[in-house]
């Protein structure tokens, strides 16, 4: 876990890609700060921006505005030694693994530590080491075409950490792995974390990677940062309309269409309230429908529900609509007294 020093640090960065010949925004006036030892997810659409802003971490491309700051050195582009230096303190892992084909699990790993100038005998003995690490010790002869998906990009993070970086960046590293694979690299990610103090930033557009090992999260979209804070609060409270649908999709938490078209703004005397409640830790273990049914007079529909484990804490969601449309005040406070989030969804006229 984080130990409170930074990291990283993105400072009012911003990109501007020429399009047809006309300027186009890539990522305007990110700011960003990621803790030595944490686990950074930012999360967007197709096009966001998210491998634009990875790029910008390690100076593969270089910001058209803005500074970034590696664990306390401020980059610049015509640093190219301290750039080089730097950079060997930041590993980096992709979608398709990169694996030279042609080579060895084993040379593979070793190419950083061969580029390093080290020892045949160093070389060795680091590789070995990474291969336990990673759990492919059997597989050192093989090639790539030889493994499964997971191996390789198991063979991709050992070649990434072989120089021992301080920074893991993964560009959607499991999106191109079957959901049990995905979850096998996801742990691995986290041991790694853990045994090496290792800050990761990693870039995804699966709410599950979020939810399974990160400790802070941002939302990208249309090249800004719309939205950032702690995981849990975040699936508890979107507040930006592309973060409510990421949870949304996630949690399964769609209304069906005809019942989202007949939802009214306001309330009248026959009308139903339709209420969102999101609620975490203790309160999601109460049998809270009984006590609001009891406690309001009211029966309830429940619509839709959902709850999950994100990390440590257990997180709740639950759409329902109040039968009794004098109780909608009552239940509210009843609810919010008890730590439970709610919002008004809208208003349903039961006859159709
Ligand atoms: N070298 C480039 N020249 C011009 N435009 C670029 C360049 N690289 C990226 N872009 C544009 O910047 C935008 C963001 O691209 P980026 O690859 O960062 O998105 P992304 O969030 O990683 O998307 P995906 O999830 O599909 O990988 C896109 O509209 C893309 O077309
Ligand atoms: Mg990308």
């Amino acid at each position: 876990m984080s130990n409170g020093a930074l990291m990283i640090s993105l400072q009012g960065i911003s990109k501007t890609y020429l399009q047809h010949k006309k300027a186009f925004h890539a990522l305007q006036g990110i700011d960003l700060s990621v803790q030595a030892g944490e686990i950074f997810g930012i999360i967007g659409l197709s096009g966001a921006g998210k491998s634009t802003l990875l790029r910008m971490v390690n100076l593969l491309e270089h910001p058209s505005a803005g500074k970034v700051t590696i664990d306390g050195q401020l980059l610049h582009a015509d640093q190219g030694g301290l750039l080089r230096g730097v950079r060997q303190q930041i590993g980096m892992i992709f979608q398709h693994f990169n694996l030279l084909h042609s080579q060895t699990v084993f040379d593979n790993i070793a190419l950083p530590l061969k580029f390093a100038g080290w020892s045949c005998s160093r070389i060795k003995t680091r590789v070995e080491e990474l291969l336990a690490l990673i759990g492919l010790t059997e597989k050192r002869n093989a090639y790539p075409s030889q493994l499964s998906g997971g191996q390789k990009q198991r063979v991709a993070i050992a070649r990434a950490l072989a120089l021992h970086p301080k920074i893991l960046l993964c560009d959607e590293a499991t999106s191109a792995l079957d959901p049990h694979t995905t979850h096998n690299i996801l742990q691995l990610l986290q041991e790694i974390n853990q045994k090496l103090n290792l800050t990761i930033l990693l870039i995804t557009h699966e709410m599950d990677v979020i939810k399974t090992i990160c400790h802070r999260v941002a939302v990208l979209d249309h090249g800004h940062i719309v939205e950032q804070g702690n995981v849990v609060e975040l699936f508890i409270h979107p507040q930006h309309h592309v973060t409510q649908r990421f949870v949304e999709n996630y949690m399964g938490l769609q209304l069906p269409e005809d019942l989202k078209q007949r939802i009214l703004q306001t309330r009248s005397e026959k009308t139903l309230p339709l209420l969102k409640l999101a609620f975490r830790g203790e309160s999601a273990l109460r049998p809270l429908i009984a006590e609001l049914m009891a406690h309001c007079g009211t029966g309830v529909n429940i619509l839709l529900a959902n709850m999950q484990a994100i990390q440590q804490e257990i997180v709740g969601v639950t759409i329902l609509m109040l039968q009794n449309p004098e109780a909608e005040q009552n239940a509210i406070e009843f609810l919010r007294s008890l730590g439970v989030r709610v919002e008004v969804l809208g208003y349903v006229n039961p006859v159709h």
